[in-house]
């Protein structure tokens, strides 16, 4: 399972990377925007932090021509670039135009399983269903990976599920279990993923009991 971190914020990016375990970022213009800065700033810093990982950086045009324009611009920046398109009918014929020409993408805004068939049907390299917003309306985000997963198992399309709008630890055991290829995890849930009380309680016995140890070697 691939752990990609959703944010723009260079300084959370640099924490992953650091703990050896980031398989790449994404980003959507609510992350950039938070950020303050210029875009081309923000995309610079991560694509120099995180140069052979996909990086993905979203089209703001609605319109097929627009998307395909701003995604050629954005893909030049760096090999490991991947466009986030959001699924929309215009942004499905751009998905197609782009794979068919080497640009790969990332469908985003998923939220049924038909979706996630027409994106993968249109060859995207990755699609993003969300699953936190799902879950803020009363629908089981979740559910929505399982479908996506049977979907892949019957008819072998090669779009990777990347689990998206992950809001807490139990996001990422479940698209685990059900077995999504990537999970994009907010800076937060990754400091949580690694956090049990009993791990803190557990070291703070043995590092008084290590006290009283005699004659030791460090
Ligand atoms: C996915 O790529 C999106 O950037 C992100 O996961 C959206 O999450 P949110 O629902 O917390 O905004």
């Amino acid at each position: 399972m691939k752990f990609f971190i959703d944010t723009a914020n260079i300084e959370e990016i640099k924490a992953a990377n650091d703990l050896k375990i980031l398989d790449g970022v994404t980003t959507n213009p609510t992350l950039i925007s938070k950020t303050g800065k210029p875009f081309m700033e923000v995309v610079e810093e991560i694509l120099t932090e995180v140069p052979d990982k996909p990086v993905s950086l979203e089209v703001a045009s609605t319109d097929c021509e627009g998307m395909i324009k701003e995604a050629e611009t954005l893909a030049k920046l760096g090999k490991n670039v991947v466009i986030k398109i959001p699924l929309t009918i215009d942004g499905l014929k751009a998905v197609k135009h782009l794979e068919y020409n080497g640009i790969k993408t990332n469908v985003t805004l998923i939220f049924s399983p038909t979706q996630a068939l027409l994106a993968m049907k249109a060859g995207a390299s990755y699609i993003s269903p969300f699953v936190g917003r799902l879950d803020d309306i009363s629908h089981d985000g979740m559910e929505l990976i399982s479908q996506i997963k049977t979907i892949i198992d019957n008819y072998g399309f090669k779009s990777q599920i990347i689990v998206a709008s992950i809001r807490h630890p139990m996001h990422v055991l479940e698209a685990a279990l059900i077995g999504a290829d990537i999970a994009t995890i907010p800076y937060k849930v990754v400091e949580q993923l690694a956090k049990h009380p009993l791990t803190d309680i557990g070291l703070e016995k043995f590092l008084k009991d290590w006290e009283s140890v005699p004659e030791k070697p460090f």
